[in-house]
């Protein structure tokens, strides 16, 4: 059996997972690794950007490690064959309802965000997205010619107390054995999911965890205070569209998008999937220069969430925070360091 199954996928994706690779084989030489093509290159060689045959991998195996999907030479490609629908697909797939996308700062970094050092030192949030329903599945969803001339285009965001109530259920245990606080982010004011979200999360609450301290906050307003303010927050759980943008500006908060990573969750048992949360920066990818913090503190989360060995999960962790604060910086962070260099300091604190 696999216990990490690697997709490398497009752009940055093989050089980030290559580093999270070798620390992979470092930190933990009995794991089983595995490869299987997905995303754009996928399409290219196989005809699609997920095939049967690494979706079934990938429910096979313990954790999967994903780089990145996409890039510009894909944008032609059929909607359900672009690398991104590969990606969702392999959520659903997965059964991946709950993403943690934590926005922590590491002290050496503190000076690296755009934001004033007093506002982000210290920082520690998780983000708690909904990952498999809301805007990105629900249907209809089409494009039409409108008689008059003009096009017309459907999308439907839905949820379901069941879906709601769920991720609502991670974000309250999350927060159990964190600061107990959940901020919980929707636009009831002006949305039919909003106000059952709203609902559902106060019903939940009411029931079974009224010792967490839970606020409710409209997704603008979370944006705004997420860089007014951002070490308010403990946990946030949100839907999925919000929580892709929220969670980009949090990454921001920590330095670089480059420094995020994320777990993709489902029902107990079932293996996780884990991302960085930076896309396939076609701009950057083949020159070697990116950073692989994003994909080997995913492996990080990995170790921690699927294969059972936090205590290693500790040591990795700590391990990045000694190579940034040793000045081991990527372009992104301010510094010069290749991706294979900044595995390599990685590796050196191992
Ligand atoms: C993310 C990404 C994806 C998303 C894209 C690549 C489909 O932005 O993981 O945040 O929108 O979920
Ligand atoms: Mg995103």
């Amino acid at each position: 059996m696999t216990d990490l199954l690697l997709l490398p996928g497009d752009g940055i994706g093989p050089e980030v997972t290559a580093q999270a690779r070798r620390v992979a084989e470092a930190i933990a030489p009995d794991l089983s690794i595995a490869e299987a093509p997905f995303g754009g290159i996928s399409f290219d060689q196989l005809g699609s950007p997920l095939t049967d045959e690494t979706l079934a991998a990938a429910k096979a195996a313990k954790a999967v490690l994903m780089g990145a999907v996409g890039g510009p030479q894909w944008k032609d490609a059929p909607r359900d064959k672009r690398p991104e629908a590969g990606l969702l697909g392999l959520r659903t797939g997965m059964g991946v309802f709950a993403n943690l996308r934590p926005a922590i700062c590491f002290q050496p970094l503190a000076d690296a965000s755009s934001l004033k050092r007093e506002l982000v030192e210290g920082l520690d949030l998780m983000i708690v997205r909904e990952l498999t329903g809301g805007v990105y599945f629900g249907q209809p969803r089409f494009i039409e010619d409108l008689p008059g001339g003009g096009r017309r285009a459907v999308d439907t965001q839905v949820y379901t107390t069941m879906e709601i109530e769920r991720i609502a259920r991670v974000a309250f245990e999350l927060a159990r054995g964190r600061r107990n606080k959940v901020h919980s982010a929707e636009k009831s004011n002006v949305m039919e999911t909003g106000l059952l979200w709203r609902e559902v999360v106060t019903d939940l609450h009411k029931r079974e965890y009224a010792d967490v301290e839970l606020e409710h906050i409209l997704a603008d307003n979370a944006a705004m205070q997420i860089v007014k303010n951002p070490k308010q927050f403990d946990v946030m759980v949100t839907d999925n569209l919000f929580g892709d943008i929220l969670s980009d500006a949090a990454a921001q908060l920590t330095g670089s998008l480059g420094m995020l990573p994320s777990a993709a969750l489902g029902a107990p048992g079932t293996p996780g999937l884990y991302e960085p949360i930076h896309g396939s920066a076609p701009d950057i990818a083949g020159r070697g220069i990116a950073n692989p913090l994003a994909a080997i503190l995913s492996f990080e989360m990995a170790l921690r969430w699927s294969l059972n060995r936090a205590d290693l999960a500790d040591k990795l962790f700590a391990a990045v925070n000694r190579a940034l604060e040793a000045g081991a910086r990527t372009p992104d962070l301010g510094g010069k360091l290749t991706t294979i260099q900044m595995g390599d300091a990685v590796l050196a604190e191992l």
